[in-house]
């Protein structure tokens, strides 16, 4: 009986000793906002079904540990920390790869990374450290090269309008005073001219009518 445990145990032993998990690269680094790949291996056999593969990857921190990915009975999760941020590589879980995409990294997903893997033929974890660094002037360049221009255009288009505006409040009583000045000026003339030539028709009629008088009273 004690013989048969003590097989079993060193059974077991010798699975979990042949089971391991490895981290392809043991320290990453990244800057805010960029994205990462994390990567781990761990001995897969070809025979073992996925249902029975069980991932518990978190990020352990001075403050606390949060969930980056955890797939159980083919169920994915994740704290809200990572929530939407983290894309695990189905394709190459099965060739005993664990690629954890992480994008729009934050300062606070600095860290140790510890991914715990158990499948039917044992269990173990591998662990990686990431360091994201805080975009200095990184968003700085591009509003002074991106904001100007539509603001310049809106400046000139204020500016032309401005002066389109000025220009018609200053010219559009000097064109009225020369348009007034013009029709007068025409008017009166046409106004003399027309006096004067009833003064010259009135005159000639006069005359006719001083002709036409004289006439009777000459023959009597
Ligand atoms: C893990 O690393 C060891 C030592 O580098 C290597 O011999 C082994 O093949 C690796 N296993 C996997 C599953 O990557």
């Amino acid at each position: 009986m004690i013989c048969c445990i003590l097989l079993l145990l060193t059974l077991t032993s010798c699975v979990c000793g042949t089971f391991v998990v490895n981290v392809t690269q043991s320290s990453y680094q990244a800057e805010e906002n960029h994205n990462i790949t994390l990567e781990w291996s761990f001995t897969a056999k070809t025979h073992t079904p996925s249902d029975s593969l069980i991932i518990f990857c978190q990020l352990i921190t001075d403050l606390r540990a949060s969930v980056l990915y955890h797939l159980h009975e083919g169920v994915e999760s994740q704290d809200e920390q990572f929530s939407g941020r983290v894309q695990c590589d189905k394709d190459v879980l099965r060739e005993g790869r664990i690629r954890l995409h992480v994008s729009r990294l934050r300062t606070e997903d600095s860290g140790l990374y510890e991914c715990q893997v158990v499948t039917s033929d044992g269990r173990s974890s591998g662990k990686c450290h990431l360091k994201v660094s805080a975009a200095v002037d990184q968003p700085q360049p591009e509003t002074p090269t991106v904001r100007p221009q539509p603001e310049t255009w809106r400046e000139i288009g204020l500016y032309v309008g401005l002066t389109v505006a000025a220009v018609s409040v200053i010219l559009c009583p000097l064109l009225c005073c020369v348009l007034c000045h013009c029709l007068t000026k025409s008017a009166d003339e046409k106004q003399r001219v027309d006096t004067a030539s009833e003064t010259s028709s009135l005159s000639k009629r006069s005359t006719i009518y001083d002709s036409n008088l004289s006439v009777p009273t000459s023959p009597s």
